[in-house]
């Protein structure tokens, strides 16, 4: 099973977009995913409770709330069938929780929104990422997605500079689009959309997509799943 993090400690950075609309697009392409919410907020679990059921199943983990009933690992337990797994994580994660939050992660994924405060925001996960969670750039596991990208603007230009100073990837560019908002009031993802309606956004997936694909021969297939306990 894949384990895909989506992590950036700034508030409102596409996270939860990039983790529901993930999701989505693995359901419709007939694979059973997962998908685990860290934040207290349950943004995704709320989009999941609003999707209708003639869409393909998601399988939905609260990792937010806590129960005396049951065991962490019980409550985090993911079905043997689910792949991948995709985890949506909080705003304001500090950074010594990032080498456990990132423990047992194939790809982590970092959307960054073009600001300058975002930037900069961005270029202190991945510092920490490096130097406090150990991830190796050698390993080619961490990715960047340009979110709400609204043209080749002057920050936009900045956001380019700083990820060939940094050496990390940009795996896709999305543009600032309506239909994400749609799709997250109808807890679809953009592939559930129509076509006409949404084809330049899906275009901007295909990128994405495929990186992450390169990378399934490879993951580890360990049932653990490391998470803040
Ligand atoms: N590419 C996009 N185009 C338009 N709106 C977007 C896009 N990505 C995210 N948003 C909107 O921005 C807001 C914050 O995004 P969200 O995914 O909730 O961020 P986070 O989970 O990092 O806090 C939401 O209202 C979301 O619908
Ligand atoms: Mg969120």
């Amino acid at each position: 099973m894949q384990r895909i993090l989506i992590l950036n400690p700034k508030g409102g950075s596409g996270k939860t977009t990039l983790a529901t609309n993930l999701a989505a697009s693995f359901a419709v392409s007939g694979s059973w995913p997962a998908l685990m919410d860290l934040d207290a907020q349950g943004s995704s679990m709320r989009w999941l409770s609003k999707r209708p059921n003639e869409q393909a199943p998601i399988y939905g983990i609260a990792g937010f709330s806590r129960s005396a009933a049951v065991t962490r690992s019980w409550q985090l337990r993911v079905p043997r069938d689910c792949d991948p797994l995709i985890i949506d994580t909080p705003a304001a994660l500090e950074t010594h929780d990032l080498p456990e939050i990132t423990r047992g992660a194939d790809i982590i994924l970092v959307p960054v929104m073009p600001s300058d405060i975002d930037i900069h925001t961005a270029a202190k996960c991945i510092a920490d990422l490096l130097l406090v969670a150990k991830i190796k750039r050698s390993d080619d596991r961490i990715g960047i997605i340009a979110s709400r990208v609204r043209s080749k603007t002057l920050v936009s230009q900045s956001l380019m500079r700083f990820l060939m100073s940094i050496d990390i990837p940009l795996i896709a560019t999305l543009r600032d689009s309506q239909n994400y908002l749609r799709a997250a009031e109808l807890g679809v993802g953009i592939f559930e959309m129509p076509t006409w309606q949404v084809s330049k956004d899906l275009d901007e997936w295909h990128s994405l997509l495929g990186w992450l694909d390169r990378d399934k021969e490879s993951v580890n297939s360990s049932p653990e799943v490391a998470v803040r306990g």
